[in-house]
Order: structure tokens, then sequence, then C-alpha cells
């Protein structure tokens, strides 16, 4: 029975490039992840979008002197250009600033309110009145009442790391451009979620995933909770950038970026519905579906807490006030494989120092799978891992051309070039016990690498597929085709037949993590059915305007069944097309070439 699977990825802020950590981080497990449960015939739908509210975007806005709306807009088209070319196959990747997610959005709030989980607080805030309005946190600059550092933010100090209650804040500043107005206290009223109510639902619900959890993620959620509990938290702010506040009397406020970005998960997969023609409600109010959400290490709290305590906090109130269904609740997530983080050459990545590889910058003197086989075999699943180039060259020249390139190459042009454009001829019932021993070694990585894909353990997953190509070299030294060719065809037939058989396999454990060279891998050995669907753009417009939307299209939609993740069962015999080499080799002189570019 096929499962029905939501990989919901982290929402990029619309302030920055998408860099390698980005897409070590979130994108690309989530996109790896998304390819095998298609592979083994899972229904799958991705979802994702740019986060275009909240004072990250609008700070940056700010710093280049542009609206909002044009900062938020280009980001996007320049996450949508970096997911095409990495292959990040988003059902949909949407925005937060569409009409479905601001109406999906409203009727969440809406629901927690009915069902009595939200209330309301008068409390003093920075105005500014230069401007004549109030000062997110971020925008507050002044002196640490505790440790007495000048350049404190309101809610923190960089200094002495304490947080800090933003009405003690000593001598504040506006930072706001061109606001020379000394900030003062006044009182503002906001909505709150009573987290405290939902705590001990929260804690069974991570109890009862602590099987499958990774130790980083669910340690870190439930001390959270042990040591401090779950307390209500403001979810409105005094903003006009974002999603009104959907109740009379509170116009000029707006809903807090993080309770509405995750929301982005449900509202996505109800616009794809409307768009594609499929049911949110198979991945959505489905027992059995299994949600993941991929994400960093940074975005624990809010998918382990906040996000299922709303979920939980609306029930199946959700539907009643968003469609008028009766009997629509909605599924908690069933895991969040959040990784760490990814330095570089050493250093933390930061964009504003351009101590950064960019992803879109990378794309254009390397090729996607080779980026991506360096972010997978270098994931931070567990730790902080690090992008260094010396490795970056070693890896691509060591295991991605010589380990499996190679292998693939060297075997399908001898086979091309010795049986005129064909699998050798043979019969299958003369194979010997050595190449009947290699099917069944590789056989079986269906099993090990299929679990391993299963547990999220990408990076292991890749070192086992890596393993298993190393058995297929081993058995082509043991019995040397090369030179068989000129005193024994036959045995040599054999020979390459059964590592075609096997490289034609081990494509597939390949094939989430190197999508682009494992469809042309399977393109040389002749197939019709392709390996993977297709991505393009998508106009959607609403009453807020136009926005692009990356869509995939996998095969199964044009009635073409899924390749199936399953043994090779390559006939003797039949045509190839002619192969070329999957990857390049890198010269080591790119290693000092990437690392002058860092930090200028
Ligand atoms: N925009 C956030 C960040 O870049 C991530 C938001 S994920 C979602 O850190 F939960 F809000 F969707
Ligand atoms: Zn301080």
């Amino acid at each position: 029975m096929p499962e029905n699977i939501l990989i919901a990825i982290a929402w990029p802020y619309a302030n920055a490039e998408i860099h390698v950590g980005n897409l070590t981080g979130s994108h690309l497990p989530g996109d790896i992840v998304a390819r095998y449960h298609r592979l083994i015939g899972n229904h799958v739908l991705v979802v994702s979008g740019t986060d275009s509210h909240g004072t990250p975007v609008t700070m940056s806005a700010d710093k280049l002197k542009k609206p909002v709306e044009e900062v938020y807009q280009s980001f996007h088209a320049t996450f949508l250009e970096t997911f095409r070319g990495y292959g990040i196959t988003y059902d949909l990747f949407t925005s937060t600033h569409t009409e479905n997610h601001f109406k999906v959005s409203q009727s969440i709030f809406l629901a927690l309110k009915e069902n009595g989980f939200l209330f309301t607080r008068v409390e003093p805030q920075w105005f500014s009145p230069g401007l004549g309005k109030f000062l997110p946190d971020r925008y507050i600059e002044g002196t640490c009442y505790l440790c007495g550092f000048e350049g404190a933010r309101s809610d923190q100090c960089d200094k002495c790391g304490n947080v800090l209650e933003p009405d003690k804040l000593l001598s504040p500043k506006s930072k706001w451009a061109g606001d020379t107005s000394t900030p003062e206290l006044r009182e503002t009223e906001h909505f709150y979620i009573d987290l405290s109510k939902l705590e001990p639902q929260v804690v069974d619900f991570l109890q009862a995933r602590a099987p499958h959890m990774r130790e980083t993620v669910l340690g870190e959620s439930l001390g959270k909770i042990h040591a401090e509990g779950l307390k209500p938290r403001p979810i409105t702010r005094d903003l006009d950038w974002g999603i009104p506040v959907p109740v009379p009397g509170w116009e000029g406020k707006c809903l807090y970026v993080w309770f509405e970005a995750v929301i982005g998960y449900l509202s996505a997969a109800i616009e794809w519905s409307k768009i594609s023609g499929g049911d949110w409600k198979d991945w959505w109010s489905n027992p059995a579906a299994k949600h993941y959400h991929f994400i960093g290490k940074d975005n624990i709290f809010f998918h382990t807490s906040l996000w299922p305590a709303e979920l939980m906090g609306v029930g199946a109130k959700f539907a009643e006030i968003f469609s008028g269904e009766k009997n629509v609740p909605l599924s908690l997530p069933y895991d969040v494989p959040a990784n760490q983080f990814m330095n570089l050459e050493g250093q933390k990545i930061s964009g504003s120092r351009n101590w950064a590889v960019w992803g879109r910058d990378a794309l254009t003197r390397y090729d996607a799978d080779a980026l991506r086989f360096y972010l997978t075999i270098n994931m931070p699943e567990a730790k902080d891992s690090d992008w260094d180039w010396a490795e970056f060259v070693s890896r691509n020249n060591g295991d991605l051309v010589a380990t499996w390139g190679n292998l693939a190459n060297r075997v399908l042009s001898f086979s091309f070039k010795h049986w005129e454009g064909h699998v050798p001829p043979i019969d299958l019932a003369n194979l010997r016990e050595a190449d009947l021993a290699l099917l069944a070694t590789i056989e079986n990585g269906f099993q090990t690498v299929g679990e391993l894909y299963n547990a999220v353990k990408l990076r292991d997953a890749l070192k086992e597929s890596l393993r298993l190509a190393t058995e297929v070299n081993r058995y082509l030294d043991a019995n040397a085709p090369w030179t068989a060719i000129k005193t024994d065809r036959d045995s040599a037939a054999l020979t390459i037949y059964t590592a075609l058989r096997a490289i034609d396999s081990l494509k597939l454990f390949f094939a989430p993590v190197l999508p682009f060279t494992s469809a042309r891998l399977h393109d040389f050995f002749g197939y019709s059915s392709p390996l993977f669907g297709e991505q393009y753009l998508q106009e959607i417009s609403d009453s807020l305007g136009v926005h692009t939307g990356l869509r995939y299209r996998g095969a199964e939609q044009d009635g073409i069944p899924a390749f199936q993740w399953q043994p090779s069962q390559l006939k003797p015999g039949v045509p190839l097309n002619q192969p070329a080499p999957l990857f390049k080799k890198l010269e080591e002189k790119v290693i000092e070439a990437e690392r002058s570019r860092l930090g200028n």
C-alpha cells in the first residue's frame, strides 16, 4: 500500500540568497527523501515557499532602500532559479504573500481563538514619535541594563548573552533608516497563544516520536520544555507588512511571522490542490500520512513545539472556519529531522561578509550533481560540518568520478564498443557463481540503502551506495573483461553483462542524491519511461497580484507508471544508447581560486 508522505521544507526568508548551508540544511535532504519515496511508489507532496513577511525582510528592504514588495519578489525569483538548478523538486514552492495563505492563516488564528487558546494583553512597547508607529524589537538598540554594553538589541544582549526585557533597555535608539527621534514606551495590545495549556499534549507528542526522532532534536525540544515550560507567546505585531489580524478593531496589526510561516505547510498543500486537482486532505487529514519537516537547528522550537501546538489547538475547527467542512482534523508532524550547520573553511557562513558559497553562483562553475554529492556526503546530520574546497575536489575526483562515474562509463562504453551498441547477448543460465554472488550483494542494497533513506540517514545511504559500487569495481578487477575479450569472449560477455546489471541497480541507489546523472545513465540503458518527472514554473494570480510557483510533475501524472525501486532485470542483447562520462574531474587549481573569492 503506498503511503502519503508530506515533505515540508523550511521557508527561506526573502532577505538573502540561498547558500550551500541552506541547501544542505533543509532543501537538499528534503528533496533526497522525496525522490526516494517517489521511487518506492509512495504518494509524495513536497511544499515550501518564500517567507515574505517579518522584520528580517523589512529590515533588508530598508537597507536596500526599496519597497518591501519588490525585495521579497526579487529574492523569490532567485530561490526559484536556485531550486530549479539544483533539482529541488517542490510540488509547489510558493510564497507567504498570497491570498490563499492569508486566508488559511487567518482561519487558523480564528480557530485557536474560538477554541479558547488565545488571550490578549496590554504591554508597553517602543514607539517612534518620528515615524508615528511602534518599532519591532530588532529596530531598537540601546544600552544593556545588565552589563552596560551600548549596542544591545532590545530583546537580547550580544555582549553578555542575556535575553532582555525590551522595556528595560537604557538610552534607546531607533535603527529605522532616517529616524532620528528618540523612541518612547507606549501601551499596545497583542494576542497571545497560551502554549502552557497545550504543554502536556506537546510533551506526549514528542515522547511518542522518540523511537525515530534524532537525539539532537528530541533532546533540545524536551530539554527546553523541562527547563522553562511552554509559555504563552505573543502572536501579533504592530506592523503594516504581513497578514492582518482578522479581528475588528485590530487594524494596523499583523500576525507574527513565525506564527503564520509554519502554517504555510498547510496553506501550500491547499494551494497545490487548487491548481493541480489533487486533494490536500490525503496528506493533511489522513491519520496514516507521514509529515517530515526539513529544517536547520535554529528552527527546532517552532517545528517541534509551536507548530504542533497550533495544530492541536485548532483540531477540526480549522476546516469548519475555512471551508465549512466538519470532521476534518489535521495531522501532526511525524518527524523533524533537523540538521546542524555547515561551516565554510572553518568559519561560520556569513552572507554579509561574503563568507559563503552561494547556490546560484556555484552552479555557474560546477554541475548540480557534483555539488549535491559533496553536500550529501558532508551533510551536518549529527553535528556541524565544514565545506572545504580541497575536500570538495578530492571527493569529486576520488568518490564521484573514480569510484562511480568511471565504473559506469567504462562498462557501458566497453559493451557499446564490443557488442555494437548492445548489452552482451548472453544466456542467463550460464551466469557463474561469482556473477550471481555480485548480483545478490547488489540486490541486498535495495534493503540496506532503502532503510537508510527511509530513516533519513542520507550520508550513510550515500556511503553504502559507494561501498556497493566499490564491490562492482573489485569484481571487475578480479574478472578483467578488458583482457578476457581477446582470449575468451564468452567470459568477457558474462562479466560485462553482470556489471551492467549491477550498475543499472546502483543507479537507483544514487538517484535520490544524483538525479541528473542518474537520469542520463537511465537513458544510456535505453529505458523509455523516465526516472523522474519535470520541474516547471507556473504563474498563479489572486487578489494580491501574480506570483510564480515552482512545480513538479511526476511521470505517473501523465499515465506513465513511476519507475520502481527494484533490482535491475536488464535483458541480454538489448540496445544501449551512446554513453558519455557522467562527471567531470576537477583541477587542483580550483581550490585556490575558490578560496580567494571568500570574504571579498
Ligand atoms: N524563514 C525562516 C528562516 O529562514 C524559516 C521559516 S520555516 C517556517 O529561518 F516554518 F516558517 F516555515
Ligand atoms: Zn549585556
